[in-house]
């Protein structure tokens, strides 16, 4: 995991700065679906980032690939335009588009029109690359991944030479289940060894998300706190306010256990749980995150709650349930919603549970992992006003807040003894002075430089797929959905789950 932060200056007191990075190597992006939303609104601007920070190297090019005609003069246009709404939207305030860097950038950008399945697509680009280094960004519909990675193997786009490297980003989702997942996986493999294939998951290009393994193991004071004597539970949230969009037709057939959990909380999960690697390199962290995530018990269906969207309020405006939507069957079992309750079998975490939810149209926009440490002993507060301790919480903030909140006790001031829960924080923005980014500039950049850390292997996708497949072969069952309205904490029934182990979910909503 190579920073791509050049510089990162502090407020107050000396924090150690990075080495400033090298240089990606010289090369061509390809990009299949050039023409979509995502190379629009992630890619070309984590790569005008990239450039703008003066990363990429002068023999660097993008070859766009895609069905749709336009010339090479109307995609230019069309990230132009893309680039000019990122820059003024970036954080408060507006950011003009450095003309510079979009002149260095345009002068780079060609396009490929041709079917995704067409030999002849493949060969127009074998001319287009020649004998550059290539990454192949799949950011296309996922039914899409094995045909093309199929047509690079045959058309010998995928074959490396002495210093030539081809390398492969696909997107998610990584198959629907875990049978497809293996046969996926298996499929790639008839093309390219796993060492050219980077799966990417967007949660794993966030800082905070980085940050967990940097708070974990460069702090002397986490660690020893962090096992099952200190530890009496965790939560993990990934909440969302927005509604299923216009993607009713992918979220239909996939919902939200396939869409979040067996990827982005599967990862956070694994960034909380793991073991301390050897060391940064790609395969050290991925063994360890595979442990931690197989030695996750199998889930049973008592501890599974799965819930869809009625109609309700977000941000003071009515809005439909799941079922009026645009494009959704009005029965659909579709989940939008779930929580888990999850036991990991190993030493460190045997008897700590894990409670994880993420649902859509919920009370606030919120990602975050709260660490509930065992309660002090009450004893020396038997004589006092005091009857009950409020247990230590730490929390991890990912998103939209990024930071560390640490909740503990103190004394409120006054003859008697009186406690009252007091927090402490560290505010990511506070500290650090970046400029906001797409969360893709890191994966992107670490793809270039043959940095694979920060990616998925083939084991951590099957054993995240493994966690869930449980929940998909009952997702038919009668009596499995339950419903919330729409701005709310979630399904009652998610409340019940942890209400039976008497705990309850930090609050999503303020
Ligand atoms: C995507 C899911 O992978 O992640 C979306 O397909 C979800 O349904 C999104 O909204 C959440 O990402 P973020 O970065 O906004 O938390």
């Amino acid at each position: 995991m190579e920073s791509i932060v050049a510089s990162a200056s502090s407020q107050i007191g000396d924090v150690g700065h990075e080495n400033a990075p090298r240089r990606s190597p010289p090369g061509t992006f390809v990009i299949f679906g050039g023409g979509g939303d995502l190379t629009r609104r992630l890619l070309i601007p984590a790569i005008y980032n990239l450039a703008c920070a003066g990363l990429l190297d002068d023999h660097f090019s993008i070859v766009a690939v895609d069905w749709t005609d336009m010339s090479t003069g109307q995609l230019k246009q069309n990230f132009h335009d893309a680039l000019k709404n990122f820059t003024s939207s970036r954080g408060t305030e507006s950011v003009p588009l450095r003309e510079d860097v979009w002149e260095w950038m345009q002068s780079r950008i060609r396009y490929v029109r041709g079917s995704f399945e067409d030999e002849a697509t493949y060969a127009q680009l074998a001319q287009e690359v020649g004998e550059t280094n290539c990454i192949f960004y799949l950011a296309v519909a996922a039914r899409f991944f094995g045909a093309i990675v199929d047509q690079l193997g045959h058309s010998g786009l995928a074959h490396e030479t002495d210093g030539m490297f081809r390398r492969v980003i696909i997107e998610k989702p990584f198959g629907s289940d875990l049978a497809s997942a293996v046969a996926l996986n298996a499929r790639l493999l008839k093309s390219l060894r796993e060492r050219q294939i980077y799966r990417i998951d967007h949660y794993l290009g966030k800082e905070t998300v980085q940050n967990i393994l940097a708070l974990r193991f460069s702090n002397g004071f986490f660690e020893p706190l962090w096992n099952r004597d200190n530890i009496d539970h965790v939560q993990i949230t990934a909440a969302e306010t927005v509604g299923v969009e216009q993607r009713a037709k992918f979220y239909e057939g996939t919902g939200a256990v396939r869409d979040m959990v067996p990827n982005h909380v599967m990862q956070l999960l694994a960034m909380t749980a793991m073991e301390a690697p050897t060391s940064f390199d790609a395969d050290a962290v991925r063994d360890e995150k595979t442990k931690v995530l197989k030695a996750i018990h199998a889930v049973g269906r008592e501890d599974v709650v799965r819930g869809q969207y009625g109609a309700g309020t977000i941000k003071g405006e009515p809005v439909v349930g799941y079922r009026e939507e645009p494009g959704i069957n009005p029965q659909s079992r579709t989940e939008t919603y779930v929580a888990m309750k999850l036991r990991i079998d190993n030493w460190r975490w045997a008897g700590v549970p894990f409670y994880v939810r993420t649902g859509k149209r919920l009370a606030a926009r919120k990602t975050e992992i709260a660490i509930h440490f065992k309660s002090a002993p009450y004893a020396l507060f038997r004589d006092t006003p005091v009857d009950k301790l409020t247990p230590n919480i730490m929390l991890l903030h990912i998103q939209p807040t990024e930071g560390v909140t640490m909740q503990f006790s103190a004394k409120i001031p006054g003859p008697t003894v009186h406690l009252g829960g007091v927090r402490m924080k560290f505010d990511y923005s506070e500290w650090f002075k970046e400029g906001p980014s797409t969360g893709y500039e890191t994966l992107i950049y670490d793809c270039m430089i043959g940095d694979a850390t920060l990616f998925q292997r083939a084991d951590n996708i099957e054993a995240g797929w493994r966690v869930v497949q449980p929940v998909l072969e009952w997702e038919r069952d009668p009596g499995f959905l339950h419903f919330y309205p729409a701005g709310s904490e979630g399904p009652k029934a998610a409340d019940d789950l942890l209400a039976r182990d008497h705990r309850h979910w930090l609050k999503i909503g303020s």
